[in-house]
């Protein structure tokens, strides 16, 4: 469905009137100062032109209020822009606290998604609407941006670290997405569709494809065969290696003093340059895990330690207990 104006994409999320208010607002501001210092300028071309040859214009002294005056006015229209820029990248760039998670992994060229219950898909996402969603976005090779026009959001997705992004749709339909960071040959090429459904649509969607095992449980697997558990113990409960229990979003106590957070970035960091932040009390014993697990198995490691709360959770299979009923398969992409 096309907007009733051209080249202005559908608006399909909670924050995209604000984006496109905010739009409307600079366009507005900067049409209508083109046009006056247009208009005003032929406007003087005319009424002071010169008359005769010899003609000397009136000498001006200045004037103190019409200085005061255009000071003023610009401040407050440039500060109008500020505060709503501002706010409106404040609230984009904050995920909510409550937004059901998907993890992205962007390769040359196509975008791999894994919802927390385990389902994955390859640029294609589905997600219910009305329901706030945030996107855990890592590289596997270079630079990519996430980008959905019809929600108004855009993020680059940067090799070596996570980026968020997040979006609540507002109404059921196919949306385009884009990779909008050049990334080499079929850059172009590098995108794939939003499905937003009802929840009862995508409770169903969710059900057909069960059977692929969640995130945390790929992660938990992984951090047996890995050898994770020889140090970090089977439940994550510590031993040579600190405790991964409750870690993820607490305060971590490294060596040197100081006090890091223990989000995403910090556990895949932790995993692939175990020794740029030692936590306190442990030597430098963690071999690095760099160019052993992929971008993708990071991801599952990482949803792993986030399930891991702050009490033990026993026996295998407690992390992402969601659907996961069926003997672990490894799953394949199509
Ligand atoms: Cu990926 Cu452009």
């Amino acid at each position: 469905m096309q907007s009733w104006i051209p080249f202005i994409p559908e608006s399909a999320s909670t924050e995209s009137a604000n984006v496109d208010a905010l739009y409307f607002y600079l366009s507005g501001v900067t049409v209508f100062f083109t046009l006056l210092i247009a208009g005003v300028i032929i406007f003087f071309v005319v009424r002071y032109r010169r008359r005769s040859p010899f003609e000397i214009p009136r000498p001006i002294a200045g004037s103190h209020a019409l200085e005061t005056l255009w000071s003023i006015i610009p401040l407050v229209i440039a500060m109008s822009i500020f505060v709503w820029g501002a706010g409106q990248y404040f609230r984009n760039s904050r995920p909510p606290k409550n937004a059901m998670e998907v993890y992205v992994v962007g390769k040359q060229w196509m975008w791999k998604f894994q919802h927390s219950t385990g389902q994955r898909e390859i640029n294609e996402l589905h997600v219910p609407v009305g329901r706030k969603v945030k996107l855990i976005m890592a590289s596997e090779d270079v630079i990519h941006d996430v980008y959905i026009p019809a929600f108004r959001i855009k993020a680059d997705v940067v090799p070596g670290k996570y980026t968020t992004e997040w979006f609540e749709a507002t109404k059921p339909g196919r949306y385009h997405l884009f990779c909008a960071e050049y990334c080499g040959m079929n850059h172009s090429l590098m995108g794939g569709y939003v499905v937003v459904m009802e929840p009862t649509e995508f409770d169903n969607w969710l059900a057909g494809n069960a059977g692929q095992q969640s995130a945390a449980t790929s992660g938990q697997q992984l951090f047996q065969t890995l050898g994770c558990a020889s140090c970090h113990g089977n439940n994550g409960e510590g031993g040579r290696g600190p405790a991964l229990l409750g870690v993820f979003n607490s305060n971590v106590q490294l060596a040197t003093g100081q006090t890091v957070r223990g989000d995403e970035s910090y556990i895949r960091e932790s995993i692939l340059n175990p020794q740029a932040k030692l936590v306190s009390g442990y030597g430098p014993i963690m071999p690095t895990f760099q160019g052993v697990v992929t971008e993708e198995q990071i991801v599952q490691l990482l949803a792993y330690v986030k399930s891991l709360g702050a009490t033990p959770t026993g026996a295998a299979g407690a992390p992402g207990a969601q659907g996961n009923a069926k003997p672990p398969v490894q799953e394949r992409v199509k």
